[in-house]
């Protein structure tokens, strides 16, 4: 049987040499040049003002819970066809998915969502109710390169008060050609954004499959978590100017967006 990987990492450029420089600087842990680098080039070429470097897809979506005030009893609406790092970081909230289906983007289906909303919840004007839970966000897991119906599902949660977290990991550089949304990427549109930079994914910056242990500075940049609106900015690997980690106790008021 012919075996057929579900991706090759393509190192043709000076990665050797930027993971050589970081290991030389000694910036192998929480901070470098790359970290920066990173968010600047990403919230370049997104469009966003602000990004921040996470230590994974997985804890950018954790995250983006927290801030979006995810916790113990809240509901979280997520797609069934996912990596699982959309579904786990719900748990570790102690809060409970509710999976509703996907259409034929393999994406979150909007007309599944709004009967669920409808149907199976109660609207008391502000607040969501599941079963007596609140709804408080839904997570969208922008697939194989395809893009959600944005439009459709925005309209709903603004509709119902949900929070909107977009896993866009594996559609980084999607983006609208047309429509209300034109010229938006995958991950910019919701409340927040999360990109894995995974070994199997679009981009990768980490070589976490040598050693979980092993940190290089691209190590620290593997995942980018983006915000839309202006709260606060939570960066692990940040300059203490601009971190609200509580071991770090820098501030931000107005960054727009998380890797
Ligand atoms: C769609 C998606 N989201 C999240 C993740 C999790 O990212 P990480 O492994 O960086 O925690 C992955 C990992 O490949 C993924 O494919």
């Amino acid at each position: 049987m012919k075996f057929i990987p579900l991706s090759i990492p393509n190192f043709e450029g000076n990665e050797r040499k930027y993971v050589d420089e970081a290991i030389d600087q000694g910036w192998v842990s929480t901070g470098g040049a790359y970290i920066r680098k990173l968010e600047e080039k990403m919230a370049h070429f997104l469009h966003v003002e602000n990004v921040a470097a996470c230590q994974s897809g997985t804890s950018a979506l954790h995250l983006a819970l927290v801030e979006t005030g995810v916790g113990p009893g809240d509901v979280v609406i997520v797609p069934p066809l996912t990596f699982i790092a959309a579904v786990n970081p719900v748990k570790y909230q102690f809060a409970t998915p509710i999976f509703i289906d996907c259409d034929d983007s393999f994406c979150i289906d909007p007309i599944k969502l709004q009967e669920f909303c409808e149907k199976e919840c109660h609207f008391d004007g502000e607040t969501l109710f599941y079963k007596g839970k609140t709804v408080k966000a839904l997570i969208v897991v922008h697939v194989f390169g395809n893009m959600a119906d944005m439009v459709s599902i925005l309209k709903i949660a603004r509709k119902y008060n949900i929070k909107v977290i977009e896993d866009a990991t594996e559609a980084l550089g999607t983006k609208y050609t047309d429509g209300p949304l034109k010229g938006k990427y995958a991950g910019t549109i919701g409340d927040f954004g999360c990109y894995s930079f995974n070994g199997n994914n679009v981009l990768e910056t980490e070589m976490r499959e040598m050693d979980r242990d092993f940190h290089t500075n691209s190590n620290q940049e593997n995942t980018t978590i983006s915000k839309t609106n202006t709260e606060q900015l939570i960066h692990q690997g940040c300059s203490k100017s601009r971190c609200l980690w509580p071991w770090c106790g820098g501030s931000v008021k107005d960054s727009s967006r998380f890797f």
